[in-house]
């Protein structure tokens, strides 16, 4: 990563917005986890974020299956913010016209995406720079404090996020908070897949499995009713792995409003709420690659790269198509601080906030 370029372009970034001061430029940096089987994940502290990741197809050939950039000035200055690899928050996803109400007060966030709140604001966690501490070779973690009244939010948030490499091929994430606030929060990751490798076409012929027998459908600006629908009998029903793009140009209303996939499945977490489940497995025929996904979280947002228009060039020097990558968001559903029927997402002064998702990959 070279960052002393960066500098101007990141000053004017923050002066623009004031409520986040980025101290350090120079502390911008790559990590490189590896394991013994010869995994290797890279990770920068700029959005806590996920820059690479090696697997191998079932010949032993390794890609790099993750979207992202080689220079962090490609996270900076990104159009249509994709939010690759990143760390999202301090809400992950949607909340409803940037408002909510704790105890009676009621907040107003920054409105990111049309008139809605999108993935904690303006600046959010994905676009600040982490404290890095490396814990040995196969792990890392970063840490943040968000300031009470950043992106307006109530209560100095203090996160710590973990990433493991395991030796079975795994990346588990840890999330962890403490607030001296009651606030909203919802992390999540926001890595962009293909398993074919990064730039190799678009992820139309990736078989998908989502535990999920119900979704949150959404209105025009793609914020939930407040419904939990069935998704049997509708191109939304991922129980049987089938073709993410098998349904995806049926004529049906939701779908519209995505422009195809961009929804919140409410994963079947059988009486084990808060604990790892398994919430969804995608494998890519041609190459033999499977990634499984497990989760604490209640919900997972499967998106696929629908506003993705091939404006983006990655790493390799290759484009990002539409739909030429998806992503597994886990996470609380969207807008829950306004929808009461939704596991709350508030997080108290005295209580952690704890969650865990595992990503593993293997061949068949
Ligand atoms: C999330 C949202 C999408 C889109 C992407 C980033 O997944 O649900 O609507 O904003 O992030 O492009």
């Amino acid at each position: 990563m070279r960052n002393s370029l960066l500098v101007v372009a990141l000053t004017a970034l923050v002066a623009g917005c004031a409520s986040v001061k980025v101290a350090d430029f120079d502390s911008i940096q790559e990590y490189t986890l590896k394991n013994k089987a010869g995994m290797e994940v890279r990770l920068t502290n700029y959005g806590a974020t996920i820059t690479a990741i090696n697997t191998a197809d079932r010949n032993g050939n390794m890609a790099d299956i993750t979207f992202g950039y080689n220079d962090v000035s490609g996270y900076m200055n990104a159009v249509d913010k994709p939010y690759f690899g990143a760390v999202v928050g301090r809400y992950g996803n949607r909340i409803a016209k940037g408002k909510f109400t704790i105890d009676g007060e009621e907040y107003e966030l920054a409105t990111n995406n049309n008139e809605n709140h999108l993935h904690g604001g303006v600046i959010g966690f994905d676009k600040v720079v982490w404290d890095a501490e490396v814990i040995d070779k196969n792990t890392i973690r970063f840490t943040y404090l968000a300031k009470d009244g950043e992106e307006g939010y109530p209560g100095n948030l203090s996160i710590a996020v973990t990433y493991t490499l395991t030796e079975e091929n795994e990346i588990q994430i840890d999330y962890f908070a403490t607030t001296d606030k009651a606030t909203p929060v919802n992390l999540t990751n926001h890595a962009y897949f293909n398993l074919k490798g990064e730039g190799e076409g678009d992820i139309l012929g990736h078989e998908l499995m989502i535990n999920a027998k119900g979704f949150t459908p959404v209105d025009k600006g793609l914020i939930p009713t407040g419904e939990i629908a069935p998704v049997a009998g509708t191109p939304f029903d991922f129980t049987s792995a089938k073709p993410i793009g098998r349904d995806i140009g049926q004529t049906d209303q939701q779908l519209e409003y995505g422009l195809g996939y961009d929804h919140n499945f409410v994963l079947d977490k059988e009486g084990k709420e808060g604990q790892m489940t398994l919430a969804a497995t995608v494998y890519e025929p041609t190459t033999g690659r499977l990634m499984e996904v497990f989760t604490k979280e209640p919900g997972v947002q499967f998106y696929c790269g629908n506003f993705l228009q091939g404006n983006l060039v990655g790493k390799s020097g290759k484009a990002y198509i539409h739909r030429g990558g998806f992503c597994l968001e886990t996470q609380h559903y969207p807008d829950s601080p306004n929808q009461p029927n939704f596991p709350s997402t508030i997080l108290r002064p005295g209580e952690d906030y704890e969650s865990r998702t595992v990503y593993r990959f293997s061949v068949r």
